[in-house]
């Protein structure tokens, strides 16, 4: 719906319960077509996990968002200031709202990670002074994880998983109240990735953000995902939550959630639920637990 068609009451409204708004989205590099008149809206205060098929255009999609791919058609809102119609460098008032974990990291790597971390707010704050900047840098790197002198190492220094942390540190730079993750588990091992979510679950708990998460790992969409949207066939096919998309006939939101991994991961978080569940009991009614 576009929000100039709304009354005035609810403009407001709208755009804060979806501060992100994309309405028939055309993408398209040479004679291939990306996505064809795709539409999503995403909720105040939710992780969205997005996922599809290799190539099926997720970080295309995300691009277009934060307004690094013009579209060829279509219009994109982001708190309710269109993305579409602005310049890439016109002053629209939101892009200092966001930040980005690109995928592969994408650090800066003659830059110490605190100095990759600068690099945003020396952007949109050219005034804040030097000590400043190095006191929020560390802050910020504090926050996603890492030890407070990885802010003084350069990223050939950090592992996978603490490049990700840096990329993440970077990506909160300017308090974001919205923030991107394109694939940010791809290549960490199962404890790193785990690590990695239940961050990213905190991170959206204590400073309310709304997270748009590109991912393939089916343990993250079922860890901490609150919806799920699945790009097929050139658009978003369906959004919700997994039982919802479960209830779905698509063969390929079928085979994905319901093949070998899909169960596998729907099976892990029924155990972790479980005993999640064992745990507060015992502890309620203050009995030693039973051996078996
Ligand atoms: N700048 C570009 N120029 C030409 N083709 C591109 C460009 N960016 C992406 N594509 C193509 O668009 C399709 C979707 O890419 P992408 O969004 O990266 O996929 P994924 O869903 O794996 O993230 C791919 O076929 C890719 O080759
Ligand atoms: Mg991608």
């Amino acid at each position: 719906m576009a929000d100039d068609a709304l009354p005035e009451e609810l403009k407001g409204r709208f755009v804060d319960e979806f501060p992100i708004v994309v309405e028939g989205l055309v993408n398209r590099f040479g004679t291939q077509t990306v996505h064809d008149n795709l539409s999503l809206e995403v909720r105040q205060g939710e992780i969205l996990g997005v996922v599809g098929g290799s190539g099926t255009g997720k970080s295309v999609l995300m691009r277009s968002i934060i307004g690094l791919q013009r579209p060829n058609d279509g219009d994109i809102r982001v708190f309710g200031k269109s993305i579409t119609e602005a310049e890439p460098d016109e002053e629209i008032g939101v892009r200092s709202r966001w930040g980005v974990l690109f995928q592969g990291g994408a650090l800066f790597s003659t830059l110490t990670v605190g100095e990759n971390v600068q690099v945003p707010l020396k952007q949109f704050y050219p005034e804040i002074s030097k000590e400043l900047l190095t006191d929020i840098a560390r802050y910020k790197v504090m926050l996603s994880g890492l030890p407070e002198d990885a802010a003084d190492k350069y990223p050939s220094e950090l592992s996978g998983g603490m490049k990700k942390r840096a990329g993440l540190a970077r990506a909160l730079a300017l308090d974001p109240e919205l923030l991107f993750l394109d694939e940010p588990t791809a290549g960490l091992d199962p404890i790193g990735a785990a690590r990695f979510d239940q961050l990213t679950r905190e991170l959206k708990e204590t400073l309310g953000l709304t997270v748009f998460l590109i991912t393939h790992d089916l343990d993250t969409l079922y860890e901490i995902c609150d919806r799920v949207a699945v790009l097929a066939d050139k658009q978003v096919i369906a959004v919700g939550t997994i039982p919802e998309l479960l209830e779905t006939e698509h063969p390929w939101i079928q085979e994905y959630f319901n093949g070998p991994r899909g169960r596998a991961a729907q099976a892990s978080q029924k155990r972790d639920k479980r005993k999640a569940a064992t745990s507060s009991s015992r502890s309620m009614d203050n009995r030693p637990p039973k051996r078996a």
